[in-house]
């Protein structure tokens, strides 16, 4: 076994920025470079002021301020790395791909190709390299060909490698607790010397009864699968949350009924606007391009119907505001609160807020957005880039929308106020207040079934909470 002294992480992301910061401090011996071509997003991660990392996660900042300049080292200087690195993990990001075959459902592999390109090029001696970023089952492969497709490298000298795939499982905003005590660390490969290695490193504080060994095709499908059952999970209890509002029933109840069940369990079980995230519809996208690719047309059709359900879930919120307005929304003012497609994270990828304030937008709605971490850039550059807002918004979206820092001061003199994202400090707002504010009458609608009904009661509201009959 090759003990491991010096790891390379192509990509400085949500993944790779808190997983090295992770394993720079729990493996001192271990020198860490996370390497990106992103000149802007390097600086962002060496820069003196911790509160501005790139990325928010709890608990980065304390363990960036104790590795970084010790052991852990951000830099533009890709190749030199590779060049000097005995393990070499890719996670770089895997978009959807727009064009060609597979568009719209598999994942575009052109980063991924161009650090196995780099990798082939520079790596001298004998390089694992370890797929990180979520990718289309059977990528090693891919992979694996591109890096052996010369025997020498740029300059001459013999090199040699061993694919792993190693995926991740941390979910933002948990991510240093899910990356400090995970449920499991999967490894799969084929060659039993570069696995033994990565244990090891895994090894310095995980225990070894965590660690499962499997072949590289498991390891990359187990991936998809896992995400695609979390998905699943809230796409069935979405679809339930509507049938609450047409029964009477109520959602939380039935969701604390039905997890008792420890077959169930109790986790994942909450309705809200959708799922976001960057993985979740794109790793299902990725799983139905799978099926369909093989011929199981009935699987790929199962599970597109959670993206399906998923997309239905932002629509209906969308027009049951409008409905409960009216029926119109020229002149009227709605307060967002939260963009992030999550709490505690200030990512807003697929978040369920985009899809909702474009069709609020285009119904002629004038937002006024909050976010406690999401930025007003943006904000305004993701509006801008959604195709769901008409073409003469979207050139002039700053007429749409406009952002406030103060939760209180978007929802001043607002018709509406819309809850997007379940952050903590929206569950403890001055209702009493907000009464004396808005413009009556104030509908608020809480799509993350957040608030205290009987709070609101007290005041003059008109409520909508998402999967409670009326
Ligand atoms: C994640 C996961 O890695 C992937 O599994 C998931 O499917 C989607 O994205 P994440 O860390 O969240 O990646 O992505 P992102 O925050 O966009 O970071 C990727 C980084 O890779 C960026 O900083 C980008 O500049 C960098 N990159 C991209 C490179 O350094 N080289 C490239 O060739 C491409
Ligand atoms: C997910 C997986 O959890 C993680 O293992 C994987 O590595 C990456 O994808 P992430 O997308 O960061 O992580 O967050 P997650 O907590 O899974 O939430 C995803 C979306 O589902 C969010 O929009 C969240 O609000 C939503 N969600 C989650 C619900 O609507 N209800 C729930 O009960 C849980």
């Amino acid at each position: 076994m090759a003990v491991i002294k010096k790891i390379c992480c192509i990509g400085a992301g949500f993944v790779g920025g808190p997983t090295m910061a992770v394993v720079a401090d729990r493996c001192p011996n271990i020198i860490i470079e996370v390497v990106d071509i992103n000149e802007d997003r390097i600086k962002a991660w060496n820069q003196e002021d911790l509160s501005r990392l790139p990325i928010f996660e709890p608990g980065l900042s304390e363990i960036i301020n104790r590795v970084r300049g010790k052991n852990l080292y951000f830099s533009n200087e890709i190749e030199k790395s590779i060049k000097t690195s005995d393990m070499i993990f890719i996670s770089v990001n895997t978009p959807i791909k727009k064009n060609g075959i597979g568009a719209g459902e598999t994942s575009d592999l052109r980063f991924v190709e161009l650090c196995a390109r780099q990798i082939s090029e520079m790596a001298i001696g004998h390089t694992i390299v370890v797929e990180k970023s979520t990718l289309p089952v059977k990528t090693a492969q891919t992979i694996k060909s591109i890096l052996d497709s010369a025997v020498k490298n740029k300059t001459g000298e013999e090199r040699s490698f061993s694919v792993l795939s190693n995926p991740e499982f941390l979910a933002e905003g948990t991510a240093i607790e899910n990356l400090e005590f995970p449920d499991r660390v999967l490894i799969g490969g084929d060659d039993a010397v570069a696995i033994e290695s990565l244990k090891e490193v895994y090894l310095n504080w995980i225990p070894k009864e965590k660690i499962i060994c499997t072949n590289l095709w498991s390891s990359e499908l187990s991936k998809l699968t896992a995400n695609a059952f979390l998905a699943q999970r809230i796409s069935s209890i979405n679809s339930i949350s509507a049938i609450c509002e047409s029964t009477g029933a109520e959602i939380k109840e039935v969701a604390h009924a039905v997890g008792k069940d420890s077959r169930i369990g109790e986790k994942f079980l909450r309705a809200g606007p959708g799922f976001g995230g960057s993985c979740f519809k794109k790793d299902i996208l990725n799983l139905v391009y799978l099926c369909k690719y093989y011929g199981l047309y009935e699987i790929a059709e199962y599970w597109n119907n959670i993206v399906k359900i998923n997309s239905w879930q932002k629509k209906r919120i969308y027009e049951l505001v409008v409905n409960k307005l009216y029926g119109n929304l020229s002149d009227k003012k709605i307060a967002i609160l939260g963009f992030s497609f999550k709490a505690n994270t200030n990512d807003t990828r697929e978040s369920p807020a985009i899809d909702i304030c474009s069709y609020l937008i285009n119904e002629g709605a004038y937002l006024k957005i909050h976010d406690y971490k999401v930025s007003e850039s943006l904000i305004k550059d993701t509006l801008s880039k959604s195709f769901i807002v008409s073409p003469n918004k979207r050139e002039k979206i700053e007429n749409c929308f406009s952002f406030k820092n103060d939760v209180y001061e978007a929802i001043k003199s607002s018709d509406a106020i819309l809850i997007l994202t379940e952050w903590d400090k929206y569950k403890s707002l001055d209702w009493d207040k907000i009464s004396k504010i808005t413009r009556k009458p104030t509908w608020v609608f809480d799509t993350r079934v957040i608030l205290d009904i009987k709070t609101l009661k007290k005041f003059d509201f008109n409520l909508w909470q998402l999967g409670f009959g009326e």
